[in-house]
């Protein structure tokens, strides 16, 4: 059979590189889509690093809330994949945390731009090619904060709660034709954006976690790998929550 093809946006992050790694144990080529501000020394030195811990995976820079560098991004991808993306994980995201009151609308817009819009301009882009295949996996990163709510996060929650209307709806236009598209919606990951919340105000998170931890980026990874494989053609429109048992809906 012929090595499927990954695009993982945000993949050089957190729990992208999770991703990058479960789905490349699978048998995946693997494209970890980067930004980092523009820095591609950045991305080159991470890419060694994978190197090192036996990870052969390519990188691609582009900009997730510029329709322009996405389409550069996924045509440069498919010159160095040797061909067009089978599984596309929409993972990239930001937050810009604080309470309503104070949230000013550059706060909300760049948080709405780069978790929503983002899946518009990635999506557009290797859908036609997937269902001329007859075969595609789409996996969007939602959030628990999207099933739940957030004090301090109405831009982060709203948007990630749009991530699983957008699932459902293109769910329902593709799945004749092979294509699979699912939310995964994980709950407190050990990153660096979950380490950018206060100490104290994490305390009390995990206390509010029946599993009394916080999660690794490995147990996102291997669920969306799942997600992704050739044998979960009949799971599509689903919002998997991974979240140590925070909220159970
Ligand atoms: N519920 C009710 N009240 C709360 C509260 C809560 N959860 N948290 C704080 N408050 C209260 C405070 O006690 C305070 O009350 P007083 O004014 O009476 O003292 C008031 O609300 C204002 O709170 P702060 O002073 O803390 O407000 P701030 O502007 O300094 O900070 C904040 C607000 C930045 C949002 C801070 O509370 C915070 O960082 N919260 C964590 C947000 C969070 O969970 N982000 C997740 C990031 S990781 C991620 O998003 C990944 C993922 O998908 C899970």
């Amino acid at each position: 059979m012929t090595q499927r093809i990954a695009l993982v946006t945000g993949g050089t992050g957190g729990i992208g590189t999770a991703i990058c790694h479960a789905l490349a144990d699978a048998g995946v080529k693997v494209v970890a889509g980067y930004n980092s501000g523009g820095n591609h020394d950045k991305a080159k030195a991470w890419q060694e690093a994978q190197k090192t811990a036996g990870y052969d995976i390519l990188i691609a820079y582009g900009d997730v809330t510029d329709e322009a560098s996405c389409s550069a991004c996924v045509a440069h991808v498919e010159e160095i994949a040797d061909g067009s993306v089978d599984i596309l994980v929409n993972n990239a995201g930001i937050t810009r945390d604080g309470t309503f009151r104070k949230m000013s609308w550059e706060q909300w817009d760049q948080v709405l731009t780069a978790n929503l819009d983002s899946m518009f301009h990635m999506t557009r882009l290797v859908i036609n090619p997937m269902l001329d295949k007859g075969f595609g996996r789409i996996v969007n990163i939602s959030s628990v904060n999207a099933q739940k709510g957030q004090f301090g996060q109405c831009n982060y929650s709203a948007a990630k709660a749009g991530i699983h209307g957008f699932t459902k709806a293109l769910a329902q236009e593709v799945a004749a034709k092979g294509v699979t598209v699912n939310t995964v919606s994980p709950g407190y990951v050990l990153t660096p954006m979950v380490a950018k919340i206060p100490q104290q105000v994490l305390d009390k998170i995990i206390k509010q976690i029946p599993v009394g931890r916080l999660g690794a980026p490995e147990e996102i990874g291997k669920a969306v790998t799942f997600l992704c494989s050739d044998d979960c053609g009949y799971v599509t429109g689903s919002d998997f929550s991974i979240n140590g048992g925070q909220h159970m809906s």
